[in-house]
Order: C-alpha cells, then sequence, then structure tokens
C-alpha cells in the first residue's frame, strides 16, 4: 500500500510504505526517518538529494495501476465524465474491463460502477487494481455483454469491445431513460456499425462522436513550442442517449 509520495526539486515521484527504507538512484531515507516527517516537509538523502513528501492523491496512485490491455488514456476519460455529467449518485455499467483503467478512475468518482469482462487474467488484473486503489464500488463481474447486462437503471454504460454493436440492444434495456452510453473504438468502421445499430433503435438518440488530441509543450526559457513526440491517435468516443422507454 503506497502510503507516502517523495518528489524531487526537478518533479522525480518516488513512493514508499510504512516500516521500509526507500531506496532510490540518488540514494536512500531511512523508514523512520520517512515516518517521522510532516506532510510538506523536505528530506536529504544519504547522498545529500533533496525530497519532498507529500500525501498520495488518487492519481498517485493511479499512475501504479498494473496493465495488460491498452487502457483509456486520461484525456480521453476527461471527456467521458464530462459529457455524461457523471457524479456521486451515478450507477455506471463498464465493459470490457481490461486492465481496470477506466473503471477503477468511474468508481472514484461514481456511486456504483460494475465492469465486465470476459477474460479470467484480465479480471485477475483489475482485482489487484481494486485493492491498490481501495474501490469498495467496484464489482467485476466474468461475462458477455453481448448475452447479457444484468444491472437496470444504469445512468452510464461505457463500452471498450472489439464489436460494441452487439451490445447495444442489451445496454439500452439496462439503461434508466436520460443514461448516456459511450462507446470507444480505435477504428472508423467500429464507429459506423456501432452508430448503424444505434439508429435502429426509436428509443436511443445519437448525439455525437469526437476524437481528442492532447499537445504538450516544452517551456524552457525561450524554447517554448509543442514537443517533438506526442501521442497520436487513441481512440474515436461516440456518445448516445436514451430519450424514451
Ligand atoms: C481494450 S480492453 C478494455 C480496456 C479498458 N477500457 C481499460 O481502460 O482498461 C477490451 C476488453 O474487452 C474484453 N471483452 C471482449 N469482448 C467482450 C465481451 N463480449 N464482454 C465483455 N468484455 C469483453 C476483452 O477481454 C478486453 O479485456
Amino acid at each position: 500500500m503506497v502510503k507516502y509520495v517523495f518528489y524531487t526539486e526537478k518533479g522525480k515521484r518516488f513512493y514508499s510504505k510504512d516500516g521500509k527504507d526507500m531506496h532510490t538512484q540518488y540514494g536512500y531515507l531511512t523508514s523512520e526517518d520517512i515516518k517521522k516527517a510532516k506532510f510538506g516537509q523536505t528530506l536529504e538523502t544519504n547522498t545529500g538529494k533533496k525530497m519532498s513528501k507529500i500525501k498520495p492523491s488518487f492519481m498517485d496512485v493511479y499512475t501504479r495501476i498494473k496493465r495488460g490491455a491498452q487502457i483509456i488514456p486520461l484525456k480521453d476519460i476527461g471527456v467521458i465524465l464530462t459529457e455524461t455529467g457523471i457524479n456521486n449518485k451515478s450507477k455506471i455499467v463498464d465493459a470490457g474491463a481490461g486492465s481496470g483503467g477506466l473503471a477503477c478512475f468511474l468508481a472514484n468518482i461514481a456511486k456504483q460502477v460494475t465492469t465486465y469482462d470476459i477474460r479470467e487474467d484480465f479480471i485477475k488484473i483489475v482485482e489487484k487494481n481494486k485493492k491498490l486503489l481501495n474501490l469498495k464500488n467496484l464489482r467485476i463481474k466474468k461475462g458477455s455483454v453481448y448475452e447479457k447486462i444484468d444491472e437496470k437503471n444504469i445512468d452510464l454504460i461505457t463500452l471498450d469491445l472489439p464489436e460494441p454493436w452487439k451490445a447495444v440492444e442489451n445496454a439500452s434495456k439496462s439503461l434508466e431513460v436520460g443514461g448516456y452510453i459511450m462507446s470507444y473504438s480505435p477504428c472508423i468502421p467500429q464507429v459506423m456499425d456501432f452508430v448503424e445499430e444505434v439508429n435502429k433503435h426509436n428509443e436511443l438518440l445519437f448525439i455525437k462522436t469526437i476524437e481528442i488530441i492532447e499537445r504538450k509543450w516544452d517551456i524552457n526559457k525561450r524554447k517554448v513550442r509543442p514537443k517533438t513526440q506526442t501521442i497520436g491517435h487513441s481512440g474515436f468516443m461516440t456518445f448516445v442517449r436514451k430519450i424514451k422507454n
């Protein structure tokens, strides 16, 4: 369990637990010194490197989750939250769980998240990540959402699946009127088939398909310009809303 985070003055981050010395490439801090120090206090390693002690946030721990399948990047998760307006009263179904990247983030905000996956190996990874982040409101289920979704009156269903159109019928039955489906796909033919299936359902309204491009910048004296290497394409997000029964 991550108990403390340390930052060097140059922004390098290290994690430590109770009862263990913290060894880094800049020397070490003893477990006694770590425990005694207050949050915000700066300590010096045995080689004289300065490090400040910080209380770990959700994001500090989230960056350490185990990854099996490709997780949805933060720039895209941000838009899923803002487009659907989910909050601490929301009930969410997510599939496939993969590494639980999206499911864990949603569970940190929503009332209840149920995530489905067909693969035992991915379910084990999500269980580890759930424990690491201490998310009591995250349920992990083995099963295909193409076959069934047990939950009802759901506010948001997130689909990150190879064939999302196969889950539309079940997702619609499981949604509360006013609820959203967000389908995440890397390729446009998947988006086309998904939207075509959505359009067969009178109760569902296609809202939009978007992609988010994030561009990081170097800010170093007068060298102020976009970074040479940035993340390229990740996925398309399609938002759909249930407007009647
Ligand atoms: C790209 S990963 C999902 C990553 C996840 N959104 C994250 O942020 O970590 C896709 C997952 O869908 C699962 N999957 C494929 N078909 C499925 C189905 N019919 N029902 C549930 N999960 C399925 C796969 O096993 C895989 O783990």
